[in-house]
């Protein structure tokens, strides 16, 4: 089987075709890769070993494709057993000999796997599974917000959550779905999308290449201090937290919450007068992070039904490469930042 792999941290990938076909457990899927994203994290494996077990490494865990093979206790997040010819999404194991989508067959858990919704394309469900469950994470864990029932939307509320990077993958995610919490939204971006966000649904943008003392002030005219709730999406950094809220003197009594992806710098501690909770997507699906799992088996229905009914809209994207051949090129395309906002994908494979 063909794959894109890595010798060892640092070193340039190249493409093998001796890979060992992968044979899942009773709780797994077999899955064909069809179209797979290149996120930030597969540069921090490759290059540095974060969240690396198995070397060589084939990177990449943005993933969309077919089951070929499903394990008899496979079941779905929507509690139906996975069979051949499922049509699946969403992030695979990291560093994990077999689970990667950037080569032509890898292992997915069942627990964890998001049934492609209906309207969008193998492409488009390439770019969910990282932005979408990383945004859930910040959202429904890291700002404590209930978990929302796309059934029974909330009302309106008179509060705000500021997104850092909303223009980013996680991002648009985070924007959309907070607005379906019924918040008001303020988020940072440049100002080329401004009017995207909007379209999203964020009340309010701020270019985030202004000053600090500027960014601060617009938030404050902005929210009047209702701001309560910050999630960086872009892992700008913990200062940015720190000096918005200690700016905002007005405190409304609730408590103050800030998450993040950023997950290598030490977060700020109670004495800044808020209280911090990292994002932690990449131990997803291993055995030992059991908790992880269980919580992002429970956002998967919720993210099926907001993209399957349009409440929230998949991000652009721009295909580069083809067949695990192109992988290289994509890669380049989007280590290079020149596909900015939009999220770089290959197809591997014809469905
Ligand atoms: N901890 C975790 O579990 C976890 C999980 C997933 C991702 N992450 C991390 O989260 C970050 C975002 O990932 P992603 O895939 O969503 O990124 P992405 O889609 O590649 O985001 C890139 C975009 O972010 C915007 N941006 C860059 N710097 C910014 C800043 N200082 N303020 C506001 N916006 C800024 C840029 O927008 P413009 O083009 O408009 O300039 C850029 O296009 C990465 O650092 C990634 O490693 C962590």
């Amino acid at each position: 089987m063909k794959g894109f792999t890595v010798e060892q941290p640092g070193a340039p990938g190249e493409l093998r075709s001796d890979l060992e076909m992968p044979e899942p457990s009773d709780s797994q899927v077999l899955v064909k890769s069809i179209y797979t994203a290149v996120n930030p994290v597969d540069t921090f494996m490759a290059n540095w070993g974060t969240l690396v077990i198995d070397w060589p490494l084939v990177p990449g865990c943005d993933a969309a494709g077919i089951v070929v093979k499903a394990g008899k206790n496979a079941i779905n997040p929507l509690g139906i057993a996975f069979k051949e010819g499922d049509e699946v999404c969403g992030c695979t194991r990291l560093g994990n000999k077999g689970y990667s989508p950037w080569q032509e067959y890898f292992l997915m858990d069942a627990q964890v796997t998001i049934p492609k919704p209906s309207n969008i394309t193998f492409a488009q469900a390439s770019t969910v599974g990282v932005g979408a469950l990383t945004a859930f994470l910040g959202i429904f864990w890291g700002l404590k917000i209930p978990l929302l029932d796309p059934e029974n939307f909330p009302g309106e509320k008179d509060e705000w959550v500021l997104v850092f990077g909303g223009a980013s993958s996680v991002g648009k995610f985070a924007v959309q779905t907070l607005k379906a919490c019924g918040y008001r939204v303020i988020t940072t971006c440049s100002a080329k999308s401004f009017d995207l966000l909007k379209s999203l649904g964020a009340d309010a943008t701020i270019d985030y290449k202004k000053t600090e003392p500027d960014i601060i002030s617009e938030i404050k005219s902005h929210t009047s201090g209702k701001l309560n709730l910050i999630m960086d999406a872009v892992s700008v950094n913990n200062g940015l937290a720190i000096s918005i809220f200690a700016a905002l003197s007005e405190n409304t009594g609730l408590t103050r919450l800030y998450t993040t992806t950023n997950d290598w710098e030490p977060l700020p501690d109670a004495s800044n007068g808020f209280i911090s909770n990292p994002i932690l997507l990449g131990p997803i699906g291993r055995p030992d992070a059991g908790e992880l799992n269980e919580r992002l088996n429970k956002f998967i229905p919720v993210i099926v039904k907001l993209i399957d009914s349009g409440k929230v809209q998949v991000g652009e994207y721009v295909e580069a490469g083809e067949g695990v051949e192109g992988i290289k090129e994509a890669w380049e395309v989007q280590k290079s930042g020149k596909a900015g906002s939009k999220k770089v994908v290959i197809k591997v494979a014809d469905a």
